[in-house]
């Protein structure tokens, strides 16, 4: 059953000649966005299109004189049925623009955009690579070694020196724990274990319990979005707040989807994250508020993979003036820069990958919630597996 999430289509492309896109005068742009609307990261596709809705009632479904139409798909959080999905949509909807979501999902569309030149903005996928699978893919998400490499060294400069990791099975995890591990160790830190947790249905407690037994004074965790609030309250059941074991990782642990039913034995979790509802910032006041009043929930950091990326379509359609051709759309996507709710980010015109804030924050109760609240900032960091390989 889990493999069927996690195994990436690495079958080759089925033989279909993709008709020509783009360049075709035409009244109606449609943007096809395959997301995992059900099955085990459901939670992450309710965001990223809670922040996509959010950003077409705010600026219209006119770009460029142009009409904007948006297909929806649901994956099923199955890659295989994210790369069918995809296809039909290029051949049969011929959508000029795409919008992919989780890891396993991107990798398995990235060939189709290759081939049919049709541009995908990676919403969601918080995996490095990502953006290199396709030349046409450009990422307003996010990157797991973005966050983990700050709370890497920060965690190694404020006392935690034995660490065990819990991590999610699948490819954004084993980044998140190598670019932690390396950043940590670098200054002195020493890993006692890690450990990998089924991605789908996962239960926690056993490896809490051997986590547990390993004597570390700081636990390192990446669990997807959705599986924060399962995976604070088995932490909190096993005791290992009281025993005294600190808690950090990326954002995803303390993700404000999930924070406000936490118990309040979170509190003092140390993450680095790209977002916080409670970022003290005009722009995140209002984002925050009419989130809220459209989908009826908290926005969390996967929501801005949606507006944002939402923001970078609508930007680049109206610099190549409608004209929806793949190369001139990725182009005017390149070094796009502008102020996103969760602070000052661009999209690096080298490697098509976003670059942003990442805050250090802890959760506090502010106004009678639980919140991220931010208290150091690294900016315009970019992701960091990329920039060792060069
Ligand atoms: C991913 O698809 O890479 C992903 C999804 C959810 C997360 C992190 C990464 O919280």
């Amino acid at each position: 059953m889990l493999r069927r999430y996690v195994v990436t289509a690495a079958a080759g492309l089925a033989a279909t000649s993709f008709a020509a896109h783009g360049a075709l005068a035409q009244d109606t742009i449609k943007i096809g966005l395959v997301q995992s609307l059900t099955g085990p990261l459901t939670a992450v596709g309710k965001q990223v299109m809670g922040g996509v809705n959010l950003y077409r009632q705010q600026h219209g479904d006119t770009v460029a004189g142009k009409k904007i139409e948006l297909i929806v798909k649901d994956d099923t959080t199955v890659p295989d049925v994210a790369k069918r999905l995809a296809q039909e949509l290029i051949v049969n909807d011929k959508v000029n623009i795409l919008g992919t979501g989780i890891t396993p999902a991107t990798f398995a569309i990235a060939p189709l955009a290759t081939q049919s030149k049709v541009p995908g903005v990676v919403m969601v996928s918080g995996t490095s690579s990502a953006t290199e699978r396709s030349p046409y893919f450009v990422r307003t998400s996010f990157t797991l070694g973005q966050q983990s490499g700050i709370i890497g060294e920060w965690a190694a400069k404020n006392g935690s020196k034995k660490v065990v990791i819990v991590q999610s099975d699948w490819a954004p995890g084993a980044e998140a724990t190598q670019v932690f591990s390396d950043h940590f160790t670098k200054l002195g830190g020493q890993i006692l274990d890690t450990l990998k947790v089924p991605l789908a249905n996962p239960d926690f407690s056993p490896f809490l319990q051997r986590a547990r037994d390993a004597n570390p004074d700081t636990l390192f965790v990446f669990v997807p979005a959705g599986q924060a609030g399962l995976f604070a309250k088995q932490f909190i059941d096993r005791g290992l707040d009281k025993a005294g074991i600190k808690l950090i990782g990326p954002g995803d642990i303390t993700d404000d989807d999930d924070l406000p039913r936490m118990s309040e034995a979170i509190i003092g979790t140390v993450t680095a994250g790209l977002y916080s509802a409670y970022h003290p910032s005009a722009v995140n006041k209002a984002y925050v508020e009419a989130f809220k009043k459209l989908n009826g929930f908290r926005p969390g950091f996967i929501s801005l993979g949606g507006y944002d990326g939402m923001h970078v379509i609508y930007e680049a359609l109206k610099k190549t003036n409608g004209n929806t051709d793949g190369e001139g759309l990725i182009a005017a996507m390149k070094g796009l820069k502008w102020e996103s709710p969760r602070g000052p980010i661009s999209i690096d015109p080298e490697t098509r990958d976003i670059v942003q804030n990442i805050y250090i924050r802890k959760v506090e109760k502010r106004d009678g919630e639980l919140y991220n609240v931010e208290f150091a900032t690294f900016e315009a960091i970019k992701d960091p597996i990329k920039a060792a390989k060069k």
